[in-house]
C-alpha cells in the first residue's frame, strides 16, 4: 500500500501505524501529487492519500493553488486505480446545524479550503473511504497542541477563541480507525474523537496535561487580533450514523500525545 503526504502528521501517524504492511510512505519530495506519479510507483492494493493543501487561511488567497492539490492531485491519485482512503474535514460544513453532523447532513463548506477539500471527495471516484475528520494533532507538525506549547514558553496568558466548538482528534487514533474503516464499504464516514470542545477548553486541557501555568484567556472569533481570512465554521462536531469507527475521547488522544512530545 501506499501513503501519500508522509511527511505530515496524520501521513506520519499512517506509515508509522501499516509500518508491518509493507507501506511504501511518499513525501511531497518524492511526489507532488499535482503532477503525474514518478514513473515505476506501485499503489499496491491501496492508498491512503494523507497530502493536501491544509494552510486555511493560505487557501483564501490562493484558491487555485489549493485546488490544484486538493482535487486535482486527488483525481491523479485516483488514477493510480487503487482502492483509495480520502481524508475530508469538518470545514464541509457550514457550522449552523448546532448539533453533530452525520454522514447524510448537506455540506455547505464556507472557506475556499473547505469548497477544494469537498470537490476533492467527488475526485476519490467510486472505490473510495471518505474520511472526515477534525481538529487534528499529533506530535509533529503544525497543529494546534504543539502551537500552544511554544505561545506557553513566551507568554503566561494565551488569547484563545472560545466560540468555536469541535473534536480535536488525534492521529494515531485516526490512524488506528483507518485500519478498521477498511472492514466497511466504500463511502462516507464521519470519524473524530469521542468528546468536543472548544479552542479555549482544549488550550486549557494542552496547559494541564502538560504541567504549565499559563492562563487562557477565553476571546470570541470577533475578537482575534488579526483576524483569520478563512471562516470556520462555529459548531463542527462530527458523529457517525453509519457505524464507522469510534475513536477514544479526545483527552485520551492529548494524553497520548504530550507523552509522545515528551
Ligand atoms: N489538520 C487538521 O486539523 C485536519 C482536519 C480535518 C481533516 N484534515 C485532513 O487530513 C489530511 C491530513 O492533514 P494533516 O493535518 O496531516 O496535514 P499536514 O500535516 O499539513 O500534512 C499534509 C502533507 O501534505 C503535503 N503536501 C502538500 N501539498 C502537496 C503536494 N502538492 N504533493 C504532495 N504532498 C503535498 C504537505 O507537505 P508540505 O508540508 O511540504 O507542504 C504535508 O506533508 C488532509 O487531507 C487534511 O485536509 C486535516
Amino acid at each position: 500500500m501506499l501513503v501519500t503526504g508522509a511527511g505530515g502528521q496524520l501521513g506520519r501517524a499512517l506509515a508509522e501505524e501499516f509500518a508491518a504492511d509493507g507501506v511504501v510512505a511518499v513525501t511531497r519530495e518524492a511526489w507532488d501529487v499535482t503532477l503525474p506519479p514518478p514513473s515505476g510507483l506501485d499503489a499496491g492494493g491501496l492508498v491512503l492519500h494523507a497530502a493536501a493543501w491544509t494552510d486555511v487561511d493560505g487557501a483564501e488567497d490562493d484558491p487555485q493553488g489549493a485546488a490544484a492539490v486538493n482535487v486535482g492531485g486527488t483525481a491523479n491519485v485516483a488514477a493510480l486505480g487503487a482502492p483509495l482512503v480520502y481524508y475530508s474535514t469538518d470545514y464541509v460544513f457550514d457550522g449552523r446545524k448546532g448539533e453533530p453532523y452525520v454522514e447524510s447532513d448537506s455540506p455547505n463548506p464556507q472557506s475556499a479550503y473547505g469548497r477544494s477539500k469537498l470537490h476533492g471527495e467527488a475526485a476519490a471516484g467510486d472505490q473510495a473511504w471518505i474520511v472526515r475528520s477534525s481538529w487534528l494533532f499529533g506530535p509533529t507538525g503544525n497543529n494546534f497542541v504543539r502551537t500552544m506549547l511554544r505561545l506557553a514558553a513566551e507568554r503566561d496568558e494565551v488569547s484563545v477563541v472560545d466560540d468555536q466548538r469541535g473534536s480535536p482528534t488525534y492521529v494515531g487514533h485516526l490512524a488506528a480507525a483507518t485500519r478498521q474503516l477498511l472492514h466497511l464499504p466504500y463511502g462516507v464516514y464521519h470519524v473524530a474523537a469521542e468528546g468536543d470542545a472548544t479552542w479555549a477548553d482544549f488550550a486549557e486541557a494542552i496547559f494541564e496535561g502538560a504541567g504549565l501555568e499559563t492562563r487562557v484567556r477565553r476571546i470570541t472569533t470577533a475578537e482575534l487580533d488579526p483576524p483569520r481570512k478563512a471562516p470556520r465554521p462555529a459548531y463542527s462536531v462530527l458523529r457517525s450514523e453509519k457505524g464507522a469507527p469510534q475513536l477514544p475521547h479526545w483527552r485520551d488522544g492529548l494524553h497520548e500525545c504530550l507523552a509522545a512530545i515528551g
